[in-house]
């Protein structure tokens, strides 16, 4: 259905607010099929406002969200997942109770057409560490083990794009190298990806393109090529 021109993610000029402040004004962005997008911006430019509109939890005044074509207004928040979107909170959203494998697989069990067994051979092929913990309870890991098993959910739920808000945010840097090469050998799997990340820890080699958002509002209006910008060669994270 979806042809290769159109974008997978086509977000039109949404406006947002939170408690009657605008945090959204006018944003859009594109991702394409397999593509590998960076959301750039400073604590409190609208990151995760667009992120949670996205998947529902945020509902804009103005402005279209479309996934495949479809206008996501008209799609219930547990639907998003149903349509392979696969969301990593900022603040990893665990169910401290649950195992790491319940976790996971709460997003597959509000879709039908997702099989228990294929997703979980897909995440713990992907990351065996998180495969290790499964028996364990969310309320039991580090932070730096919650990040992981919060990127396994949204792998899970994820067959078609994923939204990683902040992954690299306060976590050390053994770890933030280890989620950087999960993400990284997602590469071949024809999945869009985005990922925010504040301008301080930000790892361009990542991305193909990104969006810069600053007070809600994209800035330069339009996306612009990595390889095009003028510091390629930063290390990952
Ligand atoms: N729960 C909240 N209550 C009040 N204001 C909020 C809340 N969450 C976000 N905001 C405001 O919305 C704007 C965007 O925030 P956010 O999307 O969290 O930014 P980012 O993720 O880029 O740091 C900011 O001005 C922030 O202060
Ligand atoms: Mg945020």
């Amino acid at each position: 259905m979806s042809a290769s021109s159109q974008p997978l993610l086509a977000v039109e000029a949404i406006e947002v607010s939170i408690q009657s402040m605008p945090a959204l004004r006018g944003f859009s962005l594109a991702v394409q099929p397999g593509e590998m997008v960076g959301l750039i911006g400073r604590n409190g430019a609208g990151k995760t406002t667009f992120m949670r509109s996205a998947m529902g939890h945020l509902t804009p005044s103005a402005g279209t969200i479309r996934f495949d074509g479809v206008d996501l207004a008209g799609v219930a928040r547990h639907g998003r997942a149903a349509l392979g979107i696969g969301y990593m909170p900022e603040d990893r959203g665990l169910v401290p109770q649950l195992t790491v494998e319940e976790n996971i697989l709460l997003p597959v069990w509000v879709s039908k057409r997702l099989k228990a067994k294929e997703r979980l051979d897909f995440v713990y092929g992907l990351m065996p560490e998180v495969a290790e913990m499964r028996g364990r309870k969310a309320l039991l890991l580090s932070g730096g083990q919650q990040k992981l098993v919060a990127l396994g959910r949204a792998l899970a739920a994820g067959t078609r794009m994923l939204l990683l808000d902040e992954p690299f945010e306060g976590v050390a840097p053994a770890l933030s190298q280890r989620l950087a090469e999960v993400i990284f050998a997602l590469k071949g799997e024809r999945l869009a990806v985005v990922i925010s990340q504040s301008d301080l820890n930000h790892s361009r080699r990542l991305f193909e393109h990104e969006y810069v958002i600053e007070r809600g509002a994209n800035v330069g209006g339009t996306r612009r090529g990595v390889e095009a910008s003028e510091a390629p060669s930063h290390p990952l994270p």
